[in-house]
């Protein structure tokens, strides 16, 4: 029996591990356990909750205004010590976050394989997503096997020079999640969908997409915003400010998981610097205006890249509400990202070798 230990702490790594540890779960070649790094609270513990995934370590790292050193420093210590009472044969990391690198440079050091879930995403811009960009090629260096959404992505990581008999195109396991939280029939409404928490882009890019959704909101008094405002005290000030008061807006706490899904199956169109969300907007065929200057997903699916310029967000939202044939082509094109299956060929290959 392998004994694997999966470790997360965020949101959007739960959304997408949780799915495959269920899946391990079901298998009797497995031991599975579960280290929850608690980088994020609520916002985890409502998505573990919805999987009805029990952690078997909370290293409960959280604090308000939490610093990148202070939390990935606290982070390492705790996975040595869980790494160190359980000697897993495997851990199991997921994406670009604090929590995975810091617990794939604490398995690396203890000379525990690392297996990686969504490898091989590049901007190939260090400072876009920061520190995400850093995270994942370091988490690449230490990992043993890969789990690679998209062809795009398992080329990244080859050319970087790893093996490719060690690299597997297994699709997102973020379409397994879409499919465990049961979808309400799509529909159209004037409803647009905003998320906004990029550490890059707090400050003057935050100031300048928040405006732009003002002015969204006042030519289009018909259209309704809805912005579950990520709780980073930082990103919620610069809301308040902007976007606060307006009749049309609202902003509103993170919504769990089965509601966001249902509100973006309803929603006519999605404003995002969300990894996760373009992933889910595109498995909806929902079009997406992504709020950043660089994007890792850039294999297509229903994404525009728009940046953080007032005139261009304006611009790409008008054109979708205005010209119909348009939003139609970015509606039907097909969804890159993965089928559903994700988690079955992760569990399939971990069994393989
Ligand atoms: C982190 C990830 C980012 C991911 C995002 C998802 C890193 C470096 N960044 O963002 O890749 O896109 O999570 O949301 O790992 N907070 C709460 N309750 C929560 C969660 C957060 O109060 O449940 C507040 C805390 O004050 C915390 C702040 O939000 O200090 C920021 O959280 P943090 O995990 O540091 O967020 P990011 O680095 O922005
Ligand atoms: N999400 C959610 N409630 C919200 C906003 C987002 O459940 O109010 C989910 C969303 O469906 C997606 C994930 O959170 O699965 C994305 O997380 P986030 O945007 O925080 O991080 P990223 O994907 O950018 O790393």
């Amino acid at each position: 029996m392998k004994k694997i230990i999966a470790v997360f702490g965020t949101r959007p790594e739960a959304v997408k591990m949780c799915p495959l540890i269920l899946e391990l779960k079901k298998r009797e070649c497995f031991e599975v356990k579960v280290c929850l790094t608690g980088q994020h609270r609520e916002l985890l513990d409502s998505v573990t909750e919805l999987f009805g995934i029990k952690a078997d370590y909370d290293l409960s790292v959280m604090k308000k205004d939490q610093t990148l050193i202070d939390m990935t420093a606290r982070i390492i210590d705790g996975a040595e010590w869980v790494f160190a009472e359980e000697k897993p044969d495997l851990v199991l990391v997921h994406g670009d976050t604090s929590s995975a690198f810091a617990a794939s440079l604490a398995a690396f050091y203890m000379k525990i394989p690392v297996g990686h879930v969504e490898a091989g995403l590049r901007t190939y811009d260090i400072s876009s997503p920061y520190p995400e960009e850093f995270n994942r090629r370091a988490i690449s260096m230490t990992s043993s096997i890969d789990f690679a959404p998209t062809e795009a992505a398992r080329e990244n990581l080859i050319k970087e020079g790893k093996a490719p008999d060690r690299i597997f195109v297994t699709g997102n396991t973020v379409v397994d999640a879409l499919n465990f939280t049961a979808k309400e029939v799509q529909t159209d409404e004037k409803l647009l969908l905003l998320t906004a928490h990029r550490r890059e882009s707090i400050g003057e890019g935050m100031r300048k997409i928040f405006s732009a959704v003002r002015s969204i909101a006042r030519k289009y008094p018909d259209f309704k915003i809805v912005y579950p405002v990520h709780p980073n005290p930082a990103v919620r000030k610069i809301a308040e400010e902007i976007l606060g008061g307006e009749e049309n807006i609202e902003l509103c706490e993170p919504l769990d998981l089965k509601e966001f899904h249902s509100l973006l199956a309803r929603s006519y169109l999605v404003m995002t610097d969300s990894g996760g969300v373009q992933e889910e907007a595109s498995a909806l065929g929902k079009p997406c205006l992504v709020l950043r200057d660089k994007t890792e997903r850039r294999e297509g699916g229903s994404l525009l890249l728009v940046g953080t310029n007032e005139k261009e967000i304006l611009s790409a939202f008008e054109r979708l509400v205005d010209d119909k044939e348009f939003y139609d082509s970015i509606k039907n094109a097909p969804n890159p990202f993965g089928d559903g299956k994700a988690s079955e060929r992760i569990a399939d290959i971990l069994e393989r070798i």
